[in-house]
């Protein structure tokens, strides 16, 4: 699909078919996300990917209810995470501006477009989703110290077909000088 096509077709998913994704379709997402750029290129992302009924389910109970109803039947769940204290630090562990983690958060999102795109291309649905309890998350997937669990993106083929929602306009988030 053409990157127009992407952009504008891609959709949060709601509402998953009970289907199994393919697990090269899985990898190829990830793929996309290695992709995208980094602080430094320091690459900081990381995913824990669910695709057992077990590793799923245990990753919808730590998700709100919302969001487990959202997840019914989505067959891959995506945990990410990022090495904090990396990206937009120094050699000297110091932070090199006012944004410390934020920029790894930034490097993060930047990976998870690619994966989100990627997704689309290859006729999947996702949903980040930023309502799940990041204590039991990386207790379930044995996540070290020194990440931060950021998301959970469910991964799935789509049973709906939502209308986009409203954006702002360019002259709305923009200003040209
Ligand atoms: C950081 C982030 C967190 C989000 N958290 C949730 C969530 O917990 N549950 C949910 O249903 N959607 C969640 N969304 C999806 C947004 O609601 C959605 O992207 C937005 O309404 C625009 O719709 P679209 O993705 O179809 O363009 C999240 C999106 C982002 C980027």
């Amino acid at each position: 699909m053409e990157f127009q096509n992407v952009s504008v077709k891609r959709r949060s998913i709601r509402k998953y078919k009970a289907l199994p994704v393919e697990h090269e379709k899985v990898r190829a997402v990830i793929e996309a996300a290695t992709l995208a750029p980094s602080w430094k290129n320091s690459q900081v992302t990381r995913y824990y990917v669910a695709e057992s009924k077990e590793a799923v389910a245990a990753v919808r109970e730590t998700m709100s209810e919302y969001n487990r109803g959202n997840t019914a039947n989505a067959p891959v769940l995506i945990v990410v995470a990022i090495e904090k204290n990396r990206s937009g630090f120094g050699a000297d562990g110091k932070p090199t501006n006012e944004l410390g983690n934020g920029w790894g958060l930034y490097d993060c999102g930047l990976q998870n477009m690619n994966l989100l795109l990627k997704a689309a291309d290859l006729g999947l649905g996702t949903l980040v989703m930023g309502l799940r309890d990041a204590e039991k998350l990386k207790s379930i997937f044995s996540v070290p110290d020194s990440q931060i669990i950021v998301s959970v993106i469910a991964l799935g083929y789509a049973d709906i077909d939502p209308q986009m929602p409203p954006r702002k306009s360019v002259d709305e988030i923009a200003k040209f000088f």
